[in-house]
């Protein structure tokens, strides 16, 4: 079985969590644009929910496929948001952002009772870092937040490369928020908790990829099924 089908199978899951009249918000990334039709195919069969997604791109993705949205706005409070993951470990500490949605997706979570991930068998790891480390950056003395960043990163035992991410085309990627992405090559990150505190106490660094204390269940597709991991 491919990780997509085992993707496919933990969205399909995560359907049992979802009631009727509940207030949802919807990730961004493979995993999630699974839940996403899967969703759709409720709604068009009589479901009624209504959702935040977490990027443009998942969005656009709803919108076409006939599920109702809201913004935070009008709807500050969401019963669960479900969505993937780039890495996680036992205490499912996350780290998210492969899709440059970070900010948008720690918004959303935290703003639900429950986030709920769903993902494949492979994004579970022992040590955090292996997967390169995204840090949402404003562009404004983006250099100097850079080397700021490289100081705080050393001072927790990260030393690897940090490079802004760039599109298809060379630019610098930029977020929904018009940011920039920095990605960090940290390797194994010893100690999580504190360079999540200490990253965002720059000023220029909007938010990191670290989602820690946020979600409540993993749901982990594999080619037997389905497990769920709940925090240590
Ligand atoms: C988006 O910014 C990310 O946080 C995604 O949730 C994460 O990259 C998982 O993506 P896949 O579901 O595509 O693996």
């Amino acid at each position: 079985m491919s990780a997509d089908d085992q993707k496919k199978r933990s969205a399909e899951r995560a359907l049992d969590f979802i009631e009727e009249g509940m207030k949802l918000g919807l990730g961004t990334g493979s995993t999630a644009e699974h839940l996403v039709r899967l969703l759709a195919e409720k709604v068009a069969n009589g479901l009624n929910v209504v959702c935040v997604p977490t990027s443009d791109r998942t969005a656009a993705l709803a919108e076409e496929l006939g599920i109702p949205l809201t913004t935070l706005s009008d709807t500050p409070h969401l019963d669960i948001t479900i969505d993937g993951a780039d890495e996680f470990d036992a205490q499912l500490r996350l780290v998210k952002g492969g899709g440059g949605a970070l900010l948008r997706e720690k918004i959303v979570a935290t703003a639900s009772d429950r986030m709920i991930v769903i993902t494949d068998a492979s994004k579970q790891v022992e040590t955090l870092g292996a997967f390169p480390f995204p840090i949402e950056v404003i562009p404004f003395g983006c250099r100097t937040t850079e080397e700021k960043i490289k100081r705080v990163a050393a001072d927790f035992g990260c030393t690897g490369a940090i490079e802004r991410r760039a599109d298809e085309y060379g630019e610098p990627f930029l977020t929904d928020s018009e940011n920039f992405i920095y990605d960090c090559k940290f390797g194994a990150i010893p100690d999580p908790d504190g360079l999540e505190k200490a990253l965002n106490l720059i000023p220029g660094v909007v938010d990191n990829g670290f989602f820690i204390g946020i979600a409540s269940v993993a749901i982990v597709g594999t080619d037997d099924g389905t497990h769920l991991v709940e925090p240590k």
